[in-house]
């Protein structure tokens, strides 16, 4: 594949967190445009660390470039834009006074005019459900509200790839087939990370399974899935 054609591009990734722990060992990871890829593995693999590096929050070493761009200092601001991260854990992302404010921090920041803002956070608090909560406090919701929230924020601009960290998690049955849904309707590139392996059978054509901070296994997600022994064996 053209380089060009690739939306990631990773080579020998390596990071530590500052107690020592060695999150990611060594991940290659190449990802065309346009994939959708679920990332999987059992709880400590690296699958958050990894999607943290996505967009310049983390920086390991080795060679990382996403839709082109190599992270860095000069690239990291533009990264921001293109990419957008749904971390694991909505109270690490959450922290504008309403949900308004949340859903259209990045829209603002893109530059759009006041009205562009206000019809693009209408639309993708619609997409999630969440039209009504505009006026709330994003502390005083519900776990699966928080999650919706941010998922909208980052529905609310226009990016070229999206890394969605557990976003089911939370989700009532009525709101996971809508995030199946509208995850499906998207053109971008797609990682998620999650344990939730019908939603990966449901959107993702490539399966990458992560184990001991490595990427040890990228196939399409019909022969990963369905690889029993292989699930087992890793603990999925
Ligand atoms: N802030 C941190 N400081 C130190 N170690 C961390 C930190 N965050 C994660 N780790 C460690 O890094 C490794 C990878 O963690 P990570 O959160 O990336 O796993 P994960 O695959 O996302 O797991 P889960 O399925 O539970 O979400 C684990 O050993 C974890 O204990
Ligand atoms: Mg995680």
């Amino acid at each position: 594949m053209d380089d060009r054609d690739l939306a990631i591009d990773i080579r020998q990734l390596v990071f530590s967190y500052p107690d020592g722990t060695e999150g990611l060992r060594g991940v290659d990871l190449c990802v065309g445009k346009g994939r959708r890829v679920g990332l999987v593995g059992p709880n400590g693999a690296g699958k958050s660390t990894l999607l943290l590096h996505l967009n310049g929050l983390l920086r390991g070493t080795g060679a990382l470039s996403v839709l082109g761009l190599e992270i860095n200092e000069r690239n990291v601001a533009a990264l921001r834009r293109k990419v957008g991260l749904v971390f694991q854990n909505p109270d690490d992302q959450l922290f504008m006074p309403t949900v308004f404010d949340e859903v259209a921090y990045a829209a603002v920041n893109a530059g759009y005019s006041p009205s562009e803002v206000s019809a693009r956070v209408a639309d993708a608090l619609g997409r999630v459900g969440l039209s009504a909560l505009e006026h709330k406090h994003p502390v005083n919701l519900s776990v699966g509200q928080k999650k919706r929230v941010a998922i909208a924020s980052v529905l609310v601009t226009d990016n070229e790839l999206l890394a969605l960290d557990e976003p089911s998690a939370g989700l009532d049955p009525a709101g996971r087939r809508a995030l199946i849904a509208l995850l499906d309707a998207f053109q971008t590139t797609i990682v998620l990370a999650t344990h939730d392996l019908p939603l990966v059978e449901a959107l993702c054509d490539t399966v990458a399974v992560m184990r001991d901070g490595q990427v040890t296994r990228v196939g399409p997600t019909a022969d990963v899935l369905t690889d029993e022994a292989f699930l087992e064996e890793c603990g999925l």
